[in-house]
């Protein structure tokens, strides 16, 4: 379907590269995102969970939209969720079979059980599951396995868990550097992240809480072989390119409402409504962060039902004549901080 035939080894081959990986996001990082990133030179990218039970349950196909490729789609990583090695392991065939991943991960970070059965963040709890999944999943490829951490249940223990990770074979592993208990608050532990990365010979890819291109260089030099940004590359997967060519500026109004228009074009077109009735609801949330310098714009951007909606609201910047602090011909350069967005009229 996309031509593209990984290889066992897709993680080193990948990391031989500078940037950073998009971070798997359930009801985000699906096709049209994946594409935005890889566009803007994302490492790889990562599916949404799919859980194992649902891929051998029968009901789904290849046309399932979570694993689904978007034409052409090269270095994505599917995730898995689950927790019984037969299921897993079936379940890797199939995502193989279906989807053309170019590797493979296990979720142990998941903090809410969608299924029946202990899977997710769950495994940090009994790890020497994890350790059979990985292997029973290792058994059912050629293709590299990895697995995504959080640092433990309710407290660290992520450098055992790495370590058997690594012995049962797994090719990378992922570590956010929270609890499950934290779910998302407080601040990620890059220091105890830190820790994992030298406690293995795996690549140790590092997540959580990097939201500008300057955060991510910093916590690269934690011992990691790269990092994943999640949040931070929503609305702007520029962050992927500053990490590529170091050049950190966000694009002007003009190009930020061309890529969220883009996005809904390719969201009606990944999912096939020509309604766009369903399709464009779950970019209400992600429209307005093309273009958090335009607050006016939100209350529009949320409601939007169709691409041509989509279009009639941006169309000030797209013409170039919105008031706003980067309009005109005069177009400055936006830059991010950790504290959102600074212009800086040049
Ligand atoms: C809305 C949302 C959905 C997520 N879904 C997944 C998921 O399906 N699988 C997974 O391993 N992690 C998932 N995560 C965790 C992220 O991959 C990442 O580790 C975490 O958000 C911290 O990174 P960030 O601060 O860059 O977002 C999700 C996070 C968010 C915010």
């Amino acid at each position: 379907m996309t031509g593209f035939t990984p290889t066992p080894g897709f993680y080193a081959a990948r990391l031989a590269r500078p940037g950073a990986v998009l971070a798997p996001m359930a009801g985000y990082s699906d096709a049209p995102m994946r594409q935005l990133a890889a566009e803007q030179g994302a490492l790889w990218t990562v599916s949404e969970m799919i859980s194992a039970r649902g891929l051998m349950g029968g009901g789904d196909t290849e046309k399932l939209n979570l694993g689904r490729p978007y034409p052409g789609e090269q270095e994505r990583v599917v995730q898995l969720f689950g927790a019984e090695s037969d299921v897993l392991a079936g379940a890797v065939a199939r995502a193989e079979a279906w989807f053309q991943p170019a590797a493979i991960d296990l979720n142990m970070g998941c903090p809410v059980p969608k299924i029946r059965g202990k899977g997710g963040a769950c495994l940090l709890q009994t790890p020497e599951v994890a350790y059979e999944l990985v292997s029973a999943m290792r058994q059912a490829t050629r293709l590299d396995v990895s697995a995504k951490i959080r640092l433990g249940w309710d407290h660290d223990r992520s450098v055992e868990v790495a370590q058997g990770l690594e012995a049962a074979g797994a090719a990378l592993i992922t570590v956010h550097g929270r609890t499950s208990a934290q779910r998302y608050t407080g601040q990620a532990d890059w220091e105890a992240i830190a820790r994992v990365a030298a406690s293995v010979r795996v690549p140790v890819v590092g997540s959580g809480d990097i939201l500008t291109p300057a955060q991510a260089r910093e916590r690269q030099r934690m011992g990691v072989a790269a990092v994943m940004i999640g949040r931070g590359s929503v609305g702007n997967p520029w962050i992927f390119r500053a990490l590529v060519s170091g050049q950190d500026d966000l694009p002007d109004a003009y190009t930020r409402a061309r890529t969220a228009l883009r996005h809904a074009e390719l969201q009606t077109r990944f999912y096939d409504d020509d309604t766009g009735r369903l399709t464009l609801r779950p970019l209400r949330k992600v429209l307005p962060q093309y273009l958090p310098d335009y607050p006016d714009l939100r209350d529009d951007l949320v409601q939007v039902v169709t691409v041509e909606d989509v279009r009639r609201v941006l169309q000030p910047l797209l013409d170039g004549a919105a008031d706003g602090p980067d309009a005109g011909s005069d177009r400055a350069a936006i830059t991010v901080t950790p504290n959102g967005y600074t212009v800086s009229h040049s």
